[in-house]
């Protein structure tokens, strides 16, 4: 369902300077997979996973979502193909502090003139009920801890049922601890759903999930020496 064929990024910085984030990465995830992608820091997995759900344009190569070229699609088409497709987790997260955690979930219910925001705003409280919330759904972003926080932004990547989760180092920011419950969220939610899940971890993070198979994607790091910083592609058994 997924499939990178030969993609390659280049960010122009100015007339003689560019940098190759990545480079030649061939892909393809299945749906129903749990891809974890580890490699070290500047080594391309944030521009993969965003050239991934359509986000950045690939310099070279095609993205192909079910078959579609999302950079085929007028910029309408293709924002419509990524909120229906898939749910992301930045690396960078942030929440709307002046909203309460079920706002924060339900937002774009918030601005649904459909009729569709009860229905949603229903399914932001079983989210968070889901992610262990519960009890936090009046609760403002500040009164929550930084797992918590996770938390929330879990539920919101989910709101819309999306076939596909970008996940971008979610644990960056936590303790060992909290760290591994929010793997095992993720597992949880994975096997439930059956959604597919492309996470970007440290290698120590993916250490809890054992691995099935195992690749290497050819990417380059942003050092002129190739192939300096592989990103380490691993399917990992979920046990039922
Ligand atoms: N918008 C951008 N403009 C220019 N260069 C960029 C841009 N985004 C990323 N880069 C560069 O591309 C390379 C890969 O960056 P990327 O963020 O994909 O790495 P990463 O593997 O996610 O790193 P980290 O583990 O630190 O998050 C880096 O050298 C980075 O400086
Ligand atoms: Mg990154």
């Amino acid at each position: 369902m997924i499939e990178l064929r030969d993609v390659s990024k280049t960010y122009t910085l100015n007339a003689d300077q560019a940098v190759e984030a990545v480079r030649d990465a061939s892909l393809s995830v299945n749906q129903g997979e749990f891809l974890i992608i580890t490699g070290r820091s500047g080594s391309g997995k944030t521009t993969l996973l965003n050239l991934v759900g359509g986000m950045t344009r690939p310099t070279a190569g095609q993205v192909l979502i079910d078959g579609v070229g999302p950079w085929q699609l007028g910029d309408r088409e293709r924002s419509r193909l990524r909120s229906q497709k898939f749910g992301f987790i930045f690396q960078f997260p942030s929440l709307l502090p002046s909203l309460t955690v079920l706002e924060n979930v339900a937002l774009p219910a918030m601005f649904s003139a459909d009729g569709s925001g009860q229905e949603d705003t229903r399914r932001a409280q079983e989210l968070l009920e889901l992610v262990g919330l519960a009890e936090k759904l009046h609760a403002y972003p500040r009164q929550l801890s930084a797992g918590q926080q996770q938390r929330v932004v879990m539920a919101h990547a989910l709101l819309n049922q999306p076939a596909i989760l970008l996940a971008d180092e979610p644990t960056s920011d936590l303790d060992e601890q909290t760290e591994h419950e929010i793997m095992q969220l993720l597992r949880d939610i994975y096997q439930r759903t059956g959604i597919t899940i492309l996470l970007v971890t440290t290698p120590a993070s993916s250490s809890h999930t054992a691995p099935a198979r195992s690749r290497w994607l050819p990417a380059r790091s942003s050092t002129d020496q190739p192939d300096l910083a592989p990103i380490f592609l691993k399917t990992p058994v979920i046990a039922a």
